[in-house]
């Protein structure tokens, strides 16, 4: 496809998932490939976007795409809060900020610079203090300037599909954003997997679309609704 729809548009992707150490060599982190933000952009500097993706531990071969493609440049980040600094570095330069990484909503307090070892710890398990992470979709929402459009992830286990779109709708609501794309996830769905279904809710609850396929043709629903997004 060679429709530049995106020419002139510059996009920030967040894409992959945080990993908050717990001493040098552990840390907590979660199943997110970084899949559907890379698809988003690959998708989004093919239609002729200035992309930069924010990559938060990508698999190499999952990033070989990205890395070849004269539209994108990547920086990578580790922590929810190396990408919280190299987000707002960049947020007011971008039109469209697309947060699919999957932020980890704690940290470990005073994570360890020695490795934690057992002989430390003889008698039983050593505890680790959890603080909060600052909620960094709700900060670049909050803000936005006039024109710039901000898209979050919802990844959501749910009964059933009403169920899904009332938590999605209440996270659009939460969160501030322009549109959130609702994507449901378990044990053997979303994270990991080549084919996606994503609910896009926008500002008024409204579901406008509900894309389905592989994760470019995911991407490709979600950037026909964001141009749509933008032009009311
Ligand atoms: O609340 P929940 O984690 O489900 O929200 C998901 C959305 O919020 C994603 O777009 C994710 O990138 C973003 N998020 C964030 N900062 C956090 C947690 C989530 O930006 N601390």
């Amino acid at each position: 496809r060679a429709i530049l729809d995106l020419d002139g548009m510059s996009m920030l992707v967040s894409a992959g998932g945080t990993r908050e150490p717990i001493d040098p060599v552990r840390f907590i982190g979660n199943r997110s490939s970084g899949r559907q933000g890379v698809a988003i952009a690959v998708a989004a500097a093919d239609r002729g976007a200035d992309v930069t993706l924010l990559a938060a531990n990508i698999d190499a071969a999952i990033l070989a795409d990205v890395e070849a493609h004269p539209g994108i440049a990547v920086t990578a980040v580790s922590s929810a809060d190396d990408l919280e600094r190299e987000l707002t570095a960049r947020a007011e330069s971008a039109d469209v900020i697309v947060m699919t990484a999957a932020v980890s909503d704690y940290r470990v307090d005073g994570a360890s610079d020695q490795k934690i070892r057992k002989e430390d710890h003889p008698d039983g398990a050593p505890t680790l203090q959890l603080v909060q992470n600052p909620d960094i979709l709700q900060g670049l929402a909050a803000d936005r300037w006039p024109g710039q459009t901000i898209v979050g992830f919802a990844a959501e286990t749910a009964d059933s599909t009403d169920e899904l779109l009332e938590r999605g709708r209440r996270k659009r609501e939460r969160k501030g954003v322009d549109l959130l794309a609702v994507n449901e996830v378990g044990w053997s769905a979303g994270f990991e997997q080549e084919q996606n279904t994503l609910h896009l809710i926008d500002a008024h609850d409204d579901v406008l679309r509900t894309v389905s396929g592989t994760k470019r043709q995911a991407a490709e629903g979600l950037l026909d609704t964001i141009l749509r997004v933008r032009v009311r």
